[in-house]
């Protein structure tokens, strides 16, 4: 049985309340002993097989990431075709994009539905499974869709994706215009004891904009999407999750409205959680001023002001989590400019970096907070069995730097897609190993 020793690192697992320097032990795949430094004795059988000097670097439970787009179709393929698309020319398979989720120190990633076609079945559900385990890198739970089809039109068949292995269920992409599917929607989800993962915006409020309504409208001539439509649809999330008793997760939260509604609805007592992405904490609207489509997001890149809410929001726990939101386009689409270009960045190999950026540098959160939004936080929103290095636990963990310095270059990224809004940026803070189910599956040989 293969024997792993991380020697010698600041071990940071906040589900169990520990910050403490010294040894982790893994046998089997799974967490076998942790300690503080020298006090584990051998192994049983003498010698761990492979020995990780981790002394300067943090040892800290493998991240969850609950919103990433892989966008393989989830169909069985013929030859290299994919229900009629062809494998190599989709911005990111299933296979490269847990190979992103690696590099970036994610072992556990929830996949998004809007596929094409959506995933909507349990067949669907299934295939994706079978896919993320044939990769062999990250785990990749998939999402179901809420309503058949994607299309919002009635609830699709939840428990049977449940069953076969959807771990939550969203029409992440676009909201659930009609209140009353939406609705049905959350009280099946309820029902099966699933939570229902909202992007929230109203789509007659947003309707026709490109960026963020205020300044940029008029610098870039371009219509805007008010705050409005994200606000809006954040009352409307949590007032049916109150309504329909069922656990609501607002994705990607981006203005001070929609922080304000949570939180008010949190302390009335409502079900419901939130995330925050990297790009709405680190970027503004100010980016898009050279009208470069790769700063195109949905929803948009705000104001400074809702910035600082939303970081104010991580800082206090209104927002529970992180999540990357990754969701790569190919260099065509994205290079049909700024109003056709369709939305989305990509975001799972710098987002460790752009945390420490945004939220470590500052002082807003330190390092066991930032790893808890990570990992317990995540788990815990979705009731996964994962994000801790508890004895007995499969052995997912990520080894990092926290001081080390580099340069973001989407050239090197095991993603196959390239738009990266933070290119260029000279970080801190860097993923060495990431290990799942006690297999180095990522290693920094820079
Ligand atoms: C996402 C995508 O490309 O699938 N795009 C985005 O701009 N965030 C969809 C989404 O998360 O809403
Ligand atoms: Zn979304």
């Amino acid at each position: 049985m293969a024997s792993l020793l991380l020697k010698g690192g600041r071990i940071i697992d906040p589900a169990a309340g520990r910050d403490e320097v010294g040894d982790v032990v893994i046998e089997g795949g799974r967490i076998a002993r942790v300690g503080p430094a020298g006090t584990l004795g051998p192994a049983p059988g003498g010698q761990a097989d492979r020995t990780i000097d981790c002394r300067g670097r943090i040892v800290a439970p493998g991240f969850i990431d609950l919103h990433v787009h892989f966008r393989e179709p989830p169909v069985a393929r013929a030859a290299s075709r994919v229900g009629g698309a062809d494998l190599a020319a989709l911005p990111e398979t299933i296979e490269t994009g847990a190979a992103a989720a690696v590099g970036g120190g994610f072992t556990t990633v929830c996949a998004m539905p809007n596929t094409d076609p959506p995933m909507d079945s349990a067949e669907a559900v299934a295939y994706y499974i079978r896919r993320g385990r044939e990769a062999g890198l990250a785990r990749v739970l998939p999402v179901g869709a809420m309503t058949r089809g994607r299309a919002g039109r009635e609830a699709a068949d939840l428990s049977a994706m449940k069953a076969a292995g959807a771990v939550a269920f969203s029409d992440d992409g676009s909201d659930v215009a009609d209140a009353k599917v939406f609705e049905a929607v959350l009280r099946r989800a309820a029902a099966i004891g699933a939570v229902a993962i909202c992007h929230c915006e109203d789509a007659r409020l947003a309707a026709g904009g490109i960026v963020n309504d205020g300044p940029m409208t008029l610098a870039l001539g371009l219509p805007g999407i008010p705050s409005e439509a994200e606000t809006a649809a954040v009352e409307r999330a949590c007032r049916a999750s109150t309504v329909a008793g069922c656990r609501v997760h607002i994705a990607h939260v981006s203005t001070a409205g929609a922080v304000a509604t949570v939180r008010l609805a949190k302390t009335e007592g409502a079900p419901v959680t939130a995330e925050a992405t990297p790009h709405h904490l680190a970027l503004t609207h100010e980016a898009l001023r050279g009208r470069e489509s790769v700063f195109k997001v949905s929803p948009p890149l705000r104001s400074a002001s809702d910035v600082a809410a939303v970081v104010e929001a991580v800082r206090d726990g209104t927002i529970d989590c992180l999540a990357t939101d990754h969701a790569p386009h190919t260099a065509a689409a994205k290079a049909k400019g700024l109003v056709a270009a369709p939305p989305g960045v990509i975001g799972l190999e710098s987002a460790l970096a752009v945390y420490v950026r945004a939220l470590v540098e500052p002082g807003v959160l330190d390092w066991p907070d930032l790893i808890a939004r990570l990992t317990v936080h995540p788990a815990h929103i979705l009731g996964l069995t994962a994000g801790t290095l508890a004895v007995g636990a499969a052995a997912d963990v990520t080894v990092i730097d926290p001081d080390e310095p580099w340069v973001i270059d989407p050239a090197h990224f095991a993603s196959r897609a390239r738009n990266c809004p933070f290119a260029g940026w000279k970080v801190k803070g860097r993923v060495k190993q990431t290990l799942v189910g006690g297999r180095v599956v990522y290693e920094d040989l820079a």
